[in-house]
Order: C-alpha cells, then sequence, then structure tokens
C-alpha cells in the first residue's frame, strides 16, 4: 500500500486544473446501456472508481474503450446484455448500484448485487426499489441481490414521492424511466449539477426531461434512445477541495474550470471565515481576506446545501480558526472519521453524534494518520500542508477514488508532498 508524506509549509501560489466531477461520470456511464448506439463521454476524470465501473459495465456486456489517456470514454451496448451484475464488482463501489435502473429499463430484468457496508453509514436502497416498484417492478432480495423483473417486460410512468431528495435514486429512476411508458413524476428529486447534467446527456439521446435541477422532474417515457456526445461537467467537489488549499495554508490559488454556481453554498461559507473568491476567465481565483480564519457553523444538506462531501475538508479548515465552530452532518450517519486522525494532529475536536465541535487552535502538528474514507483522506493531506512537521497520510488508495494526480496538483502550488511505497 501507498502513503503520502506532507511537510507543513508555506503559503501556496500557482493554478489547479479541476477534472470531470466522478459523480457525474459514475452516472452518465451507465446510461450507455439504455441504448445500442455508442455514447461517448469526454472530460472524464481518470479514477479508480471509472476503472471500476469499466470493469462492471465490460461485465455486463458494454464495449469500452478508454481513449486520449482516460480522458474520453467511448462506450457501446449493441451485443447481448448481462443484467447480473456480480457480487464481487459490486462490493468495490457503491455507485455500482446505478445500472439497476438501466438494466431493467432496457431488458426488464436484472440482479444487481447489494453493495454491502460502507464506512460512511448504512446507505440503503430502499427508496431505489420503492419507486421501481411504483413503475410495475416487482424486487426480490435473495442471496445479497436484487432480483428484478418489468411487469410484461416494461415498466411503466408513475408519480413518486421520495422520502428524501437521494441523489442516487433521482439519477437510476430518471434513467429508468426514460424508457417506460407514459410519464413518470419524481416529487423530492436531488437538484445536484450531476443530476442536471445527466439529463442534459439523456435529452442529447433523444430523452424528454424537464425539471431537472429543481425538486419536480417529469419524464415522458420514448421507444428507444440513440448514442451521443457528452462532456461530464466539473468536480465541484475536487473543486471546493482545492479551493480550501490557500484557504489553509495562505496565498493565492486559480481553480481552473471552476465557477461559483457549482458551489455557491460552500463560497458562503468561505466568505463568512475570511475567504475572498473571485470568478476570472479560466476559473476561481483563492486567497485569505486578510490572514485570519474565523470560525463558522456548517450544516450539511442536499444541494443546493452545503455539499456533505466536503464537510471533511470543511473541518480541516476550522481546526485553526480563530473561535470555536459547530459542523452538524445531516446526510450520512457515520460521517466524522477524520475527526479521530485531526485530533492526533493537535486538534480540538468534540464529536457527539452527527455533531463535531471545532476549537480553533494556532497549529496543528503532523503525524502520522490513517485515511479511512476517501473525503476523509484529502482532508488530512489538507490540513497537514499547513501543520508544523511532517505527516505521513496511509492507506491513501481512498484517494485513489476520488482525486486524480493528487500529489502533482498540490506540488504544483508550492506544497511539499510525495507518495512513497510503504515497506
Ligand atoms: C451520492 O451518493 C454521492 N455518490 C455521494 O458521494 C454523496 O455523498 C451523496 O450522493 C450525497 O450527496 C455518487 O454520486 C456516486 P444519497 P448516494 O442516495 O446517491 C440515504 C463521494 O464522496 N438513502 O443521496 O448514495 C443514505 O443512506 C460520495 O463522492 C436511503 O436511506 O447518496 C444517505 O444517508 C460519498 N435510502 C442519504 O440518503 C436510499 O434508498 C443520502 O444518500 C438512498 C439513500
Amino acid at each position: 500500500m501507498d502513503s503520502i508524506v506532507v511537510k507543513g509549509g508555506g503559503a501556496l501560489s500557482g493554478q489547479i486544473p479541476i477534472a470531470g466531477a466522478k459523480n457525474a461520470c459514475l452516472t452518465l456511464m451507465p446510461a450507455c446501456l439504455l441504448s445500442d448506439q455508442p455514447l461517448t463521454l469526454t472530460n472524464a476524470p481518470r479514477l479508480s472508481d471509472i476503472r471500476t465501473m469499466t470493469e462492471l459495465l465490460r461485465s455486463l456486456g458494454a464495449e469500452v474503450t478508454s481513449l486520449q489517456e482516460g480522458k474520453v470514454l467511448a462506450m457501446s451496448c449493441h451485443g447481448a446484455i448481462n443484467t447480473r451484475a456480480e457480487y464481487d464488482i459490486v462490493r468495490k463501489m457503491r455507485a455500482s448500484n446505478l445500472v439497476l435502473g438501466p438494466l431493467l429499463a432496457r431488458e426488464g430484468h436484472a440482479q444487481v448485487s447489494l453493495p454491502g457496508g460502507c464506512a460512511i453509514g448504512a446507505r440503503p436502497m430502499d427508496i431505489h426499489t420503492d419507486s421501481l416498484a411504483l413503475m410495475g417492478a416487482q424486487i426480490d432480495l435473495r442471496d445479497g441481490y436484487l432480483h428484478a423483473k418489468a411487469d410484461g417486460g416494461k415498466l411503466k410512468g408513475a408519480v413518486i414521492d421520495f422520502p428524501f431528495a437521494s441523489v442516487g435514486a433521482t439519477e437510476n429512476i430518471m434513467m429508468a424511466a426514460t424508457l417506460a411508458k407514459d410519464t413518470t413524476v419524481i416529487n423530492n428529486a436531488a437538484r445536484e449539477p450531476e443530476i442536471v447534467d445527466l439529463a442534459e446527456c439523456l435529452r442529447a439521446m433523444g430523452a424528454q426531461i424537464d425539471g431537472d435541477g429543481t425538486s419536480r422532474i417529469e419524464i415522458q417515457g420514448v421507444d428507444s434512445l440513440h448514442g451521443a456526445t457528452h462532456r461530464v461537467v466539473t468536480d465541484r467537489i475536487e473543486l471546493g477541495t482545492y479551493m480550501l488549499a490557500p484557504a489553509i495554508c495562505g496565498g493565492e490559488v486559480e481553480l481552473l474550470g471552476g465557477r461559483i454556481n457549482l458551489l455557491a453554498a460552500f463560497c458562503e461559507k468561505l466568505d463568512a471565515a475570511g475567504i475572498d473568491v473571485t470568478e476570472t476567465e479560466s476559473g476561481l481565483k483563492v486567497a485569505r481576506r486578510n490572514g485570519n480564519i474565523h470560525a463558522v457553523n456548517v450544516t450539511t444538506e442536499p444541494f443546493p446545501g452545503f455539499p456533505t462531501d466536503l464537510q471533511a475538508q470543511m473541518m480541516a479548515l476550522l481546526c485553526t480558526a480563530e473561535g470555536t465552530s459547530v459542523l452538524e452532518e445531516k446526510i450520512f450517519e457515520n460521517r466524522f472519521m477524520h475527526a479521530p486522525e485531526l485530533i492526533r494532529m493537535g486538534a480540538d475536536i468534540d464529536v457527539h453524534g452527527g455533531m463535531a465541535t471545532v476549537t480553533g487552535v494556532k497549529k496543528l502538528k503532523g503525524a502520522p494518520v490513517m485515511a479511512t474514507d476517501l473525503r476523509a483522506s484529502v482532508s488530512l493531506i489538507l490540513a497537514a500542508m499547513a501543520a508544523e512537521g511532517e505527516t505521513k497520510v496511509s492507506r491513501v488508495y481512498h484517494l485513489d477514488r476520488g482525486y486524480e494526480h493528487v500529489v502533482a496538483k498540490l506540488r504544483g502550488v508550492g506544497a511539499n508532498i510525495e507518495r512513497i511505497k510503504d515497506q
């Protein structure tokens, strides 16, 4: 396994290019199952999660060709489709469950393994399965697999009220509904930019979808979809993560491809903490306003609220803010695993249930720490960049799931960071 060694240093300066969104790409790729014509994605991120989704789609009979060093994915599902998503692939990545809707829409049946445990929470699929049942699917759980079958081989439109604005369930149902009979309405749909990106891709394939980006999405089923070429939207979570680098270390960094509208709630919190964010021709420029970071309170919510995927990174900033901040995690039940690792670096954090109280300290101190999940791992790197001394972050395979070339991108703006092979 690899580790990343960071020596705390001074101010940063330069530019960081932001890649295509992992969480958009992971739902755009299964959309290729909805047509027998080619779907090509450009601006795809080079990540291990994308390689896992590629492996899964190939196991289902899709042809997936990676071009331009992985930035272009050419996919085609014109042959026979295998409708069984095997546990040994699905267990590596929960987003594998996003093949359920497309397989049901295309073939009328599917057997998709339940993903199993996840570090940040139970992450059940009841909203996905209850919604598909309203669309006429019979779904049974047997041997750890969801066995799904559409009545009469074809899903039918329904009005579906989500109990929670689930991102994955919105994506699965939107894809399933594109080929269903009649019209499907999703009330309390997720509004994330990745949902809008998927809708734009599906419309390019001939789907009839309105209301994406709002809480009410309407999909008029069509007989078939054709191929398309679609550019993956910028990754707002990678963007927010790297915006925190100059915020934590000082200096000024420009994030290429960044736009404020992807992260308005997050930018409001940065402003309150004393960070200036300026839109430029090519992206976002980020710098501290006058040297001090102020404590702010954060509550994670579905978009357009503060993203749960930036909670751990924001906590790293608040560890050295002036004053006490309260972070409330309302999306996942166990998403503070970075707190004990930050405490090893001298942070003053009190966690009770879904609330973390952070009292700023002058400086963090480097220490050996362990990555526990994707976003926790990068929050430790950010904290280490401004800490006194050296930090070694182990189990960095978590990072490779969601951040391409993280060492090169941070070295490019002056961080003292390197990746080493553990003996
Ligand atoms: C997506 O996960 C993202 N993953 C997550 O990013 C992100 O944290 C999450 O949305 C919230 O924004 C991808 O897009 C691949 P949800 P998803 O369904 O779809 C509960 C990262 O770091 N729920 O909106 O799984 C669930 O348990 C990852 O990139 C049900 O109870 O999120 C959770 O508490 C982590 N029943 C909450 O809703 C269901 O049927 C949010 O889940 C579905 C979800």
